[in-house]
């Protein structure tokens, strides 16, 4: 390996692993941005990469439980993933990789997801595009719905302490009917969502709940921008989450959002495209969906990944998996009763690691990786039967770039 990688052990090197992304767009991270990475991310689990003594790269990892489908899983959240510009291509975050993924390993955590900041970095490493996202940008006079909305709640602000309590419920809803959504500690809400950045002191986020039938059904935190041009407003809303335990509830948060005064504009990303809002719209054309990958999951352990989750149906199929850079999932699985085991079987569908967690939350089919020349079918009929097995609805959704 041509770069020592391991866990920092202090502040000091953590400050440096983490200004290795930070090099490309903000000067040293403050001392109070260094205690809330700490706080959040521990050391242990900020890789750095040494060349001669130095720190010249980053690597990080979140530790939480992803939402799968009819469950969820331990999982690495990688984050902060950064070469010095200075050491730029000459395999740093390659080794990197190889540090994190080995202790993504050890530690027993089956899969690992990222947000990639360019998505021709870790399709090598065995990460594949597992979900959907896009923004909206909603115009005022586009934003009636469909069809009448009986409102029966009622929304109201709340401070950030009441949100930490009225928030995590609803949040826990949602990974429970989505795959994709990672789990939130108290201090991860605290130091991410619910914090105030010092550029939002002047007008800071809006925290709103929905009250229905007695309880908290909806939250939404959202940022507005005033703006006038000739005479005109010209005001926008960003809504950074906006989520609902049931339709009704959604239904009513977003009527909320895209009814408040002064704005001509409701902007939001990271929708699923099956989010109901396209459907609630009347004119779901004026708002220029523009989509592309959301969160890439890699299968770090596949059998434990492919048993981790529930699958429709009780079909099986018998995969043969390619996995250059970590050779322990190399090899033929037999998925059946919801349980994946090496086996001699022959193999029905060959692929990489990174197209079978392109399937895993259930947002890939088969037939679509097939298409793309991404997976083999050895067996007519195979890519129908992973299909049938493999598919779920609703689709995954991850609302935070992490
Ligand atoms: C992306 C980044 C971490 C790559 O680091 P690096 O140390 O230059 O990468 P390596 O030298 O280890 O490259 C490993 C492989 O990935 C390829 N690669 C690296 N970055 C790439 C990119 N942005 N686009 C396409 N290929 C890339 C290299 O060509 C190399 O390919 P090979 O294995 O076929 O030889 C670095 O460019 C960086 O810090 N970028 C800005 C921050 C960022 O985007 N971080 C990712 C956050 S999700």
């Amino acid at each position: 390996m041509p770069f020592d990688v391991r866990p920092c052990r202090d502040r000091e090197e953590f400050h440096r692993a983490l200004f290795a992304i930070g090099q490309n767009f903000a000067g040293p991270p403050p001392d109070e941005m260094l205690d809330r990475w700490i706080l959040l991310h521990g050391l242990e689990r900020m890789h750095a990469a040494f060349e001669a003594g130095e720190i010249v790269g980053g690597a990080g990892a979140f530790t939480f439980d992803l939402s799968v489908p009819g469950g969820s899983l331990p999982c690495a959240g990688v984050t902060v993933v950064g070469t010095y510009p200075t050491h730029r291509r000459r395999g740093v975050l390659r080794a990197m990789m190889r540090a994190q993924l080995d202790d993504v390993h050890a530690r027993g955590e089956p899969i690992a997801a990222l947000w990639a900041s360019e998505e021709t970095i870790y399709g090598r490493f065995g990460y594949g595009i597992a979900s959907w996202a896009g923004e909206v940008s909603i115009p005022r006079e586009a934003n009636a719905f469909a069809a009448p909305l009986e409102r029966r709640g009622q929304v109201r602000f709340v401070s950030a302490e009441e949100a930490l309590d009225l928030f995590a419920p609803v949040w826990a809803s949602l990974s429970e009917q989505r795959p994709g959504v990672p789990s939130r500690s108290e201090t991860w809400w605290q130091t991410r969502r619910l914090r105030i950045p010092d550029e939002e002191k002047g007008n800071p986020r809006r925290f709103v709940v929905l009250d229905l039938d007695g309880a908290t059904q909806a939250y939404a935190i959202y940022t507005t921008k005033l703006g006038f041009e000739d005479g005109a407003s010209t005001g926008k809303l960003e809504v950074l989450e906006a989520v609902g335990v049931t339709p009704q509830a959604t239904a009513e948060i977003w009527r909320f959002l895209l009814d408040v005064d002064w704005m001509a504009t409701v902007r939001v990303g990271l929708l699923p495209p099956d989010h109901p809002l396209f459907l609630l719209l009347a004119t779901p054309r004026r708002v220029r969906y523009r989509m592309g990958d959301g969160l890439w999951v890699r299968l770090v352990d596949v059998g434990a990944a492919l048993s981790g989750r529930a699958y429709t149906g009780d079909g099986s199929v018998v995969f043969e998996v390619r996995d250059e850079f970590c050779p322990w999932n190399e090899g033929r699985w037999r998925l059946a009763g919801g349980a994946a085991e090496p086996t001699q079987e022959l193999a029905e569908l060959a692929l990489d690691v990174g197209a079978l967690g392109s399937a895993y939350l259930g947002a890939v089919s088969f037939g679509q990786l097939r298409d793309a020349f991404r997976v083999e079918e050895l067996a007519a009929g195979a890519v129908e039967r992973a299909d049938a097995l493999f598919a779920w609805r609703p689709l995954p959704w991850c609302p935070e770039i992490f």
